[in-house]
């Protein structure tokens, strides 16, 4: 059994309209000026100017920066600190996707820890209070996960940066706020919050609360992500997802991710694909791999999707029975075939080599040589 910490102490506020509490909830902690990182969508739906007027009615003042961008580059991390620093900013704020909140976490951490975000990887970096964050997607948990995928745009990778010490002082979901996310947003960022928690479940770190966890994220989004890709207007169930990936942030802060996210970071660095996608490509060959390893739990995440076990499969064909139900869950959703991207490899032995590589890949259950990582790479991506 392992020994293990359980750590969560970040305050959670949620409910319908909790956007509108930043102003009070920044004022009342103290700080004057505000860097606000959203992307341009929110100055479109006015939320931008609502969380404006929330924070002048409480004496703080912000500055908007709205370069957010997908897989933040490090050089973007370099200068959004710069330009906090520049506008003598207390504080930072961050309305938007994993990428958004990514991006706040590591900015926030360089206002108080000099030179660029790439010396960060290897270095610890001294505590920086000042964050407040909601999210937009249910799906990353970036919100409570203290990592930041940051990339290295030299060596083409995405890596995770520890903001151990740099986490929000108060998260805010609202599930207004992800209302207007479009289906297949929707259902890519769903499928990354349930590879969260199966990869945290199915973990070397694992532990007996996590699991417990886990297994309730993976049921929350197995019921209600069919919800919310059909009608995105469901508050009641896209609070349910906002939840379940809030947790699974959690999950990663205290477990971290298994080969799936190893799989996922490789093959989304060198072809630009979606996260979330690249999660749910790369979730079946994973279930196979480690079902000899931990048969029982890929069994439950069969159950959990709809599957039926009669006892007397062989760890090999529970992993293929698990797989199968997460895929019929997947396309059933409406996500298209991976062939559909037209990833075409040239180098599957340095892919192969990236993920065994990946630190992610160390705590999956059964070891990941590069044979291994290879046969997982050929299946996810239909080569
Ligand atoms: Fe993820």
């Amino acid at each position: 059994m392992l020994n293990y910490t359980f750590v969560q102490n970040i305050k959670v506020l949620a409910f319908p309209g909790a956007v509108g509490c930043f102003g009070e909830m920044v004022g009342t902690a103290g700080y004057k000026k505000a860097m606000f990182i959203h992307g341009g969508s929110l100055r479109r739906s006015g939320v931008a100017d609502k969380v404006a007027a929330s924070l002048a009615e409480y004496g703080v003042e912000c500055v908007s920066f709205e370069k957010v961008k997908s897989d933040p580059p490090a050089e973007l991390i370099d200068e959004g600190a710069a330009f906090a620093k520049e506008n003598g900013c207390d504080c930072v704020i961050a309305i938007g996707g994993g990428s958004a909140i990514d991006m706040a976490k590591a900015i926030n951490m360089l206002r108080f820890n000099e030179g660029s975000v790439m010396e960060y990887f290897a270095k610890p970096h001294v505590a920086s209070p000042g964050l407040f964050v909601a999210p937009t997607t249910a799906g990353t948990g970036a919100e409570l996960s203290t990592g930041s995928v940051i990339t290295d745009t030299v060596h083409n990778m995405k890596l995770p940066l520890p903001v151990n010490n740099s986490m929000p002082e108060a998260v805010v979901l609202d599930p207004e706020l992800t209302v207007s996310m479009p289906a297949a947003m929707t259902m890519q960022t769903g499928l990354d919050a349930f590879s969260h928690a199966v990869e945290g479940y199915c973990n070397l770190m694992s532990n007996i609360m996590m699991d417990q966890i886990c297994e309730k994220i993976m049921e929350i989004v197995a019921e209600n992500l069919p919800v919310v890709v059909k009608d995105g207007s469901d508050i009641a169930a896209r609070a349910k997802m906002q939840a379940a990936a809030c947790m699974g942030g959690w999950s990663l802060t205290n477990v971290y991710a298994n080969v799936g996210h190893s799989l996922a970071h490789v093959v989304g660095a060198n072809y630009h694909l979606v996260h979330g996608s690249a999660c749910s490509y790369g979730l079946p060959p994973v279930l196979k791999h480690i079902a000899p390893a931990v048969p029982q739990k890929v069994r439950r995440i069969g159950e959990i999707l709809g599957a039926s076990f009669t006892g007397s499969e062989t760890p090999e064909e529970i992993g293929v029975k698990a797989a199968d139900a997460y895929i019929s869950f997947r396309d059933g959703l409406g996500m298209p075939s991976v062939k559909e991207a037209n990833i075409v490899v040239e180098d599957l032995d340095t892919l192969a080599t990236l993920v065994v590589n990946e630190p992610f890949a160390q705590l999956t259950p059964m070891p990941v040589d590069k044979d291994a990582a290879a046969k997982m790479l050929r299946e996810m991506l239909a080569l």
